[in-house]
């Protein structure tokens, strides 16, 4: 996607350095681009778990280069596959709920394992990287195309008046490598031409809707309002919601999905007044290994200063302001389930289907347990 013009992923190999993995420092925008050298594991690991890089499918991409920047920076005495082994733990303890994240790892390891060397073992890790990156754009573009006749519909029924969208969080391309998950059908559409504008949900405490979501689709030039995280309930009930599409970090195979928090209440809300509620993912935020998201997600619990803080420009400067009494405790769980039930369908890349095993069985069929 554009900044300024120019064409950016969120991240990429050093065009003349091959040792240093670059990425957009998501933790200043809207106010300030920063772009910054990843060099070692650990850069990778604190990028991820500082969220510098954040959004399931970019931290997928991260653990994967973080991996080949682990094999690159060993030391000729050290063992390279217990240090793949240290590497792999280190990253996927960073975040817990992603799973795109374990499966990057998981596949980076699983490729590198017969390795003869380390040499050939780098050579490979950064192969393994370019492919999860390059995937994980082809699936948002799909999944762009895949929802863009949800919108075309709706267009065609208000008579071009605009479609009114609502996302939580940001799913859009600075949480993937380009194009997004649930923002894709939305590119997609004022791409094409088709009227949209977007509620965005500031998605209190880290404020990825106000500061992520809103920052792209102004560059991008969608039509969008930020609202704070309680108003979506009253658009709705005034029918002033269209369709709600956000991303996941995990979904069951049975279709129950994991999202940031307050996802929950925006699909109840959907439910009790018919607004349709979709969930934009790459196959590789599925976790087929589970059936109830409930018990067997992993929900991350985040510190309490990103509660009690609240960072945003004075002046020139960039700032955390506390906003609760200093003693108070706070909680940050950081991701909530939204049970399939509540959900009206998946856009993965391989086309929509119902939030149930059955629906994402006949689009995985290679998932079916014989
Ligand atoms: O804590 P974050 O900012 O990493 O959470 C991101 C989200 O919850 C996104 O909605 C999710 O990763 C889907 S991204 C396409």
């Amino acid at each position: 996607m554009k900044i300024n013009g120019f064409h950016y992923r969120t991240i990429w190999l050093h065009p003349n350095d091959p040792t240093c993995v670059q990425v957009i420092d998501q933790r200043w925008l809207p106010h300030q681009f920063v772009i910054e050298d990843l060099r070692t594991l650990e850069d990778a690991a604190r990028a991820i778990q500082e969220m510098h890089v954040r959004g399931a499918p970019l931290i997928g991409s991260a653990g994967a280069y973080g991996i080949y920047l682990a094999l690159l920076n060993i030391s000729k005495k050290t063992d390279w596959k217990k240090h793949l082994a240290h590497a792999a733990i280190t990253l996927k303890n960073t975040r817990p709920t992603a799973v795109n994240l374990a499966y990057a790892v998981d596949l980076a390891v699983s490729r590198l394992r017969s390795e003869p060397d380390v040499g050939k073992a780098i050579e490979v890790a950064l192969q393994v990287a370019h492919q999860i990156t390059e995937e994980s754009v082809e699936h948002c573009r799909k999944i762009g195309d895949y929802g863009l006749p949800l919108i075309e519909k709706i267009s065609h029924r208000k008579n071009g008046e605009p479609v009114n969208i609502l996302t939580h969080c940001n799913a859009g391309w600075l949480a993937c490598i380009d194009h997004g998950t649930a923002t894709a059908p939305i590119y997609a559409a004022h791409d094409k031409g088709i009227p949209v504008h977007v509620w965005v949900d500031e998605t209190r405490p880290r404020n990825q809707g106000a500061r992520l979501t809103a920052f792209e689709l102004l560059e991008h030039g969608v039509p969008h309002t930020i609202i704070t995280d309680n108003t979506g309930g009253h658009l709705m009930q005034h029918g002033m919601v269209d369709l709600a599409i956000v991303g996941t970090d995990r979904t069951t195979r049975t279709g129950d999905v994991a999202n940031k928090i307050g996802t929950y209440l925006k699909a109840l809300a959907a439910r009790d007044n018919g607004v349709p509620f979709y969930i934009g993912l790459p196959s590789s935020s599925i976790d087929w290994g589970i059936r109830d998201g409930l018990s067997e997600i992993p929900i991350e619990q985040r510190g309490d200063e990103e509660v009690k803080y609240i960072q945003g420009l004075d002046g020139k400067e960039i700032r955390n302001i506390l906003i609760t009494p200093e003693q108070s405790p706070a909680a940050n769980y950081a991701f909530d389930v939204t049970p399939a039930r509540l959900i009206t369908g998946l856009i993965t890349e391989r086309g929509i289907c119902e939030a149930n095993e059955k629906g994402l069985l006949d689009l995985f069929p290679e998932r079916v347990i014989v």
